[in-house]
């Protein structure tokens, strides 16, 4: 699903780790969206879909008004934390106790900077709290109490955590308890983690990814997406990668960080996405998504899973897909 680059005719002096005096980057800016993967029901599909390609729409504005690829993942992850159809902020799983605890984590690949909230429960969007973490603390992750205290410094305002609680949330969550629920498939069904990645103009890239975790949880259980190398990474020398999936796999394999790798390798976006999930399958059983980029624009968007909800927006153009092989196009200038 990659795209073969068009020369943008940008000619930039090459980096103390390129081997050229002068490289010629052939370059469009594009974002990666992901709704999570696993199984969604039909009658929510459409809405999951539809959310994804505004999302996507909205990182790709940024992006070609000239925005970092920072700014665009975190709009991008902020407005699908407030859309309930998916597994983070707005409309996250239930723990085990039926209480909201939420993950999230950013990454920029210009200095390796990376911020990573976990446990949190009464704030809106963890995402902008882990953009926070990485700006304005010397840490790398916060936790429950301490990322409140951290938010509370900030101005970053609380909400009751029963606001963050769909109908829908709540009915799977009495479902689950109610059957002897398999934990892999309650990650894996209905709804999912959200994630992005993105190139800008400057060759920049940024991950983003935010979920509620897995159903049914234990009480203080961290999963893969505010563990750097696991929920995302990015570095402007490889690339940037978001995942969703099952948590305890991911990490297992640090899906991110192994992608990245066969692309250091010199894989493409494609393989190495596919490399790394086929190593999490046949090593521990785990199934999953990634959006890939690398950092002159070629992007990827891959699952092991049944399905996965994803959007791509580049040259002017929103592609977006559900099952294996898809990639529908739309104009940006289409009305949504
Ligand atoms: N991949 C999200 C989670 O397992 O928490």
């Amino acid at each position: 699903m990659s795209f073969t680059s068009v020369r943008a005719g940008r000619i930039e002096a090459a980096s103390k780790y390129c081997s050229s005096v002068f490289r010629v980057i052939d370059m469009f800016p594009v974002v990666v969206v992901h709704g999570g993967a696993g199984h969604i029901p039909k009658e929510r599909s459409e809405k999951s879909m539809s959310g994804l390609c505004s999302a996507a729409r909205a990182g790709y504005v940024i992006l070609r008004g000239g925005g970092s690829s920072m700014d665009a993942v975190v709009e991008v992850v902020r407005q699908l934390e407030n859309n309930p159809s998916f597994n983070a902020g707005c409309g996250s799983v239930l723990n085990a106790k039926g209480e909201v605890e939420m993950d999230a984590i950013v990454m920029d690949g210009k200095a390796l900077g990376s911020g990573a909230v976990s446990g949190v429960c009464n704030i809106a969007n963890p995402i902008q709290l882990a953009r926070l973490v990485m700006n304005k603390t010397s840490h790398v992750c916060l936790t429950s109490e301490g990322a409140n205290q951290f938010a509370r410094s900030m101005g970053v305002p609380e909400v009751p955590p029963e606001s963050l609680i769909t109908e829908y949330s709540r009915m799977r969550w009495t479902k689950n308890l109610a059957v002897d629920a398999d934990p892999v498939e309650c990650q894996m069904g209905k709804m999912g983690t959200v994630g992005a990645v993105a190139v800008d103009s400057e060759g920049n890239v940024a991950c983003a990814t935010s979920t509620g975790g897995m159903l049914n949880k234990m009480e203080g259980r961290v999963g893969d997406t505010p563990c750097i190398g696991s929920g995302g990474y990015a570095d402007n020398l490889v690339g940037a990668v978001s995942t969703t999936g099952h948590g305890e796999a991911i990490m297992k394999v640090t899906l991110a960080r192994l992608i990245l790798f066969h692309m250091e390798q010199g894989q493409s976006v494609e393989a190495a996405s596919d490399l790394g999930l086929a190593y999490m399958k046949s090593r521990v059983g785990g199934l999953g998504g990634v959006v890939t980029v690398d950092p002159r624009g070629h992007w990827a968007a891959r699952f092991s899973s049944h399905q996965m909800a994803w959007a791509a927006a580049q040259k002017d153009t929103v592609h977006y897909g559900l099952y294996s092989g898809e990639n529908f196009t739309q104009s940006i200038d289409d009305p949504l």
